[in-house]
């Protein structure tokens, strides 16, 4: 699916695959279509819908395939993605024909290590086969393939992840075909100088295939590093309803930045989203009915869109 043209810039829901990963509680499959689509309703139309793991290892994705299939059948409109850390999940998005797939992989040798149980190597390897099964396969010209280049800002295992290896990892799976690249600040260490100097050199250097931002905001500055991103040039940015999120397998690691306070701050910026923040509510009401125990964050749903505030969204449809 294309860029919408009446958007200037992309928001992903990624809550119901990070964001639920390190939720205990097991969600049913039918909340979780909900959850989707009352956000499909306030104008979202990216999704990372789940994670094809094996249930033993995240339970809460015991239902991937059915969450994946449903989105696709039942929801008009908006792009289905999700997540694969190996050849096997890929082969399961394969038979549902997800509209994008997202490959995970660590620029961290150790994470990569910890978090998927394989060499960084053996992981770049796999998601070169990945591309070539989809290539080999007619039924999915339509797919991307993606992949996120977990703890390329930082790792909590490794400490400083340097910026040249970064960019070097994403030569490779530029190289090996990638259709769109994350950049995720996995555990939250990154700051704005860090991210503007990042995303300008790979911007540049992917050309015409995205780069996506994916912050937590574990250290508080996951809006500044947004802004840090926009200013580089960035235009796809990932975030969690009532910043849920985390890797299970990074330690330390806590919530994505929160998609309603995101949108506020693009939309103040006259960039178009799409998104209503005010529907968000509903999406976001769900998420806390069933939800009670897990800490959900977010500003600007608490204290209310500024009186007189014009989304630009909504400017550019009234004109
Ligand atoms: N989906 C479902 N089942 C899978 C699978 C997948 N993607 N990958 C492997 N399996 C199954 C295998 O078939 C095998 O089953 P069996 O015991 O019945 O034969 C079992 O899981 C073990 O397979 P193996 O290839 O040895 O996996 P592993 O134990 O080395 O674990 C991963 C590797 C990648 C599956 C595991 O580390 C993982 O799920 N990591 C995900 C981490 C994650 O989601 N992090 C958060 C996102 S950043
Ligand atoms: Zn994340």
């Amino acid at each position: 699916m294309q860029k919408p043209a009446d958007r200037d810039v992309i928001v992903r829901e990624v809550g119901p695959r990070d964001g639920l990963q390190l939720v205990k509680q097991v969600l049913p499959t039918d909340t979780k279509i909900n959850w989707i689509k009352a956000e499909a309703q306030a104008g979202m139309v990216e999704f990372e819908v789940c994670s094809f793991v094996p249930p033993h290892i995240i339970p809460q994705f015991a239902d991937a395939k059915a969450v994946a299939g449903r989105a696709m059948e039942e929801i008009d409109g908006i792009r289905v993605m999700a997540l694969t850390p190996n050849i096997k999940g890929a082969e399961f998005a394969f038979d549902i024909g997800v509209h994008c797939l997202n490959v995970v992989l660590s620029v961290s040798k150790t994470h990569n290590e910890a978090n998927v149980r394989r060499s960084r190597e053996q992981s770049i390897a796999d998601f070169r086969e990945i591309v070539k099964m989809r290539d080999a396969d007619p039924r999915l010209k339509h797919m991307k393939i993606g992949v996120g280049l977990a703890t390329a800002l930082g790792c909590t295992l490794e400490g400083n992840v340097p910026e040249d290896e970064t960019l070097r990892v994403l030569g490779e799976v530029l190289d090996a075909g990638a259709d769109e690249v994350g950049l995720p600040d996995t555990v939250g260490y990154a700051h704005p100088t860090q991210v503007r100097s990042l995303f300008t050199k790979a911007i540049k250097q992917a050309g015409d295939v995205p780069i996506i931002t994916h912050f937590h905001d574990t250290r508080g500055l996951g809006l500044a590093n947004v802004y840090a991103a926009l200013e580089a040039g960035a235009k796809h940015f990932d975030a969690s309803l009532a910043g849920l999120g985390g890797c299970p397998f990074a330690p330390g690691a806590t919530g994505n930045i929160v998609m309603e306070d995101l949108v506020f701050l693009l939309e103040s910026e006259g960039l178009r989203t799409g998104v209503d923040i005010e529907k968000l509510r509903n999406a976001r009401e769900i998420v806390e009915a069933v939800l009670p125990e897990e800490d959900k964050h977010g500003r600007i749903l608490k204290a209310g869109l500024p009186k007189g505030f014009e989304p630009a969204t909504q400017l550019e449809a009234a004109e």
